[in-house]
């Protein structure tokens, strides 16, 4: 089976680095075609280096990536360094990149892709807020239809609001970009914190990442090392949710994850439930089916799949 065109789009952040490295590391699955930053966990200037340094880790420089847009549609930035740290990829130190950034807009850079390559056959890969996704929707709307799928980190209905009681940051951020992109009538698998607070990196887990003794491997583990205060504190978590690398596992594995077909609309109005994915889980409503909703996965095989895909880097 020929391997599955991506743009990944995010906001590294130590989720959206692990998520990158399984992608980087799986090309008999997925064909990287670019990266394009966006800001979210931590400003764009950040976003845009420290997925340089996440390409260089994996050894694959080749992999072009692009700035996108630094500040959400309607609102101002509210990043996430108390999540992330001051530079977003607290944990480990590694190398400013050397690898250039490339000079398109990273919106340009998803039309062009979407345009230039058979229709259906690019899937877009958000695993942060979807300025960058909906500004590109926005301004060139003739590659909605062209789109194969959406995949994207975000939301929650059980699990509820992490930056606020209500909302998941990645929608929280931008929640009007967010209901750009749940009416837009492209085909989305929601990966929401309904399933990613059930990827966590017990001990167990992440001592496997450090035991592959690989740079790849030990900074992932250094990584969550960090990045799992946060939902340990808030949560009383058995360690860090890996949200973003959901994303990359179901392109890989899709019988890993199981979900429903519902409606999902966004809060864009009450400052209250602001960012809120409405999720009609239960079928209550008549409002039309737009996104493939992932409630649960098989957490052994997703560390199973990672831990052997990290061993190649
Ligand atoms: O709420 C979790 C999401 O917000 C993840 O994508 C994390 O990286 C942050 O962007
Ligand atoms: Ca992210």
């Amino acid at each position: 089976m020929t391997a599955r065109k991506i743009i990944i789009d995010t906001d590294p952040g130590q989720d959206d680095a692990v998520a990158i490295l399984l992608a980087l590391a799986s090309p008999e699955d997925v064909e990287v075609l670019g990266i394009t930053a966006v800001a979210g966990n931590v400003p764009l200037e950040l976003t845009a280096k420290n997925t340089r340094i996440v390409c260089e880790l994996a050894g694959k420089v080749d992999v072009p990536v692009y700035a996108g847009c630094d500040r959400p549609l309607g609102r101002d930035l509210v990043t996430a360094e108390h999540v992330h740290g001051k530079t977003g990829l607290d944990g480990p130190n590694l190398p400013d990149p050397t690898m250039p950034l490339q000079d398109q807009h990273g919106v340009d850079f998803i039309i062009d892709m979407l345009r230039s390559n058979e229709p259906g056959t690019v899937t877009l890969c958000p695993l942060g807020p979807l300025t960058n996704i909906a500004t590109a929707f926005q301004k060139a709307p003739d590659i909605v239809e062209r789109v194969q799928e959406v995949v994207l980190m975000g939301g929650a209905y059980f699990e509820v609001g992490n930056i606020t009681p209500a909302a998941e940051f990645n929608i929280y951020v931008d929640p009007e970009a967010a209901d750009i992109v749940f009416k837009s009538g492209v085909s989305i698998v929601v990966m929401p914190l309904d399933v990613t607070h059930k990827a966590l990196v017990t001990k167990p887990r992440n001592d496997a990442f450090r035991a592959l003794g690989t740079p790849a491997g030990i900074a992932v583990a250094e990584m969550t090392d960090f990045f799992e205060r946060y939902d340990k504190e808030k949560y009383g978590s058995a360690g860090a949710p890996l949200h973003d690398p959901c994303v990359t596992a179901y392109l890989i594995r899709p019988d890993l994850f199981s979900g429903r077909h519902i409606n999902v609309e966004i809060e864009t109005s009450s400052e209250l439930t602001m960012g809120m994915t409405v999720a009609d889980w239960w079928g209550v409503t008549d409002r039309p089916t737009n996104a493939l909703f992932i409630g649960d996965l098989n957490a052994d095989g997703f560390f199973d799949l990672l831990t052997e895909r990290l061993a190649r880097l």
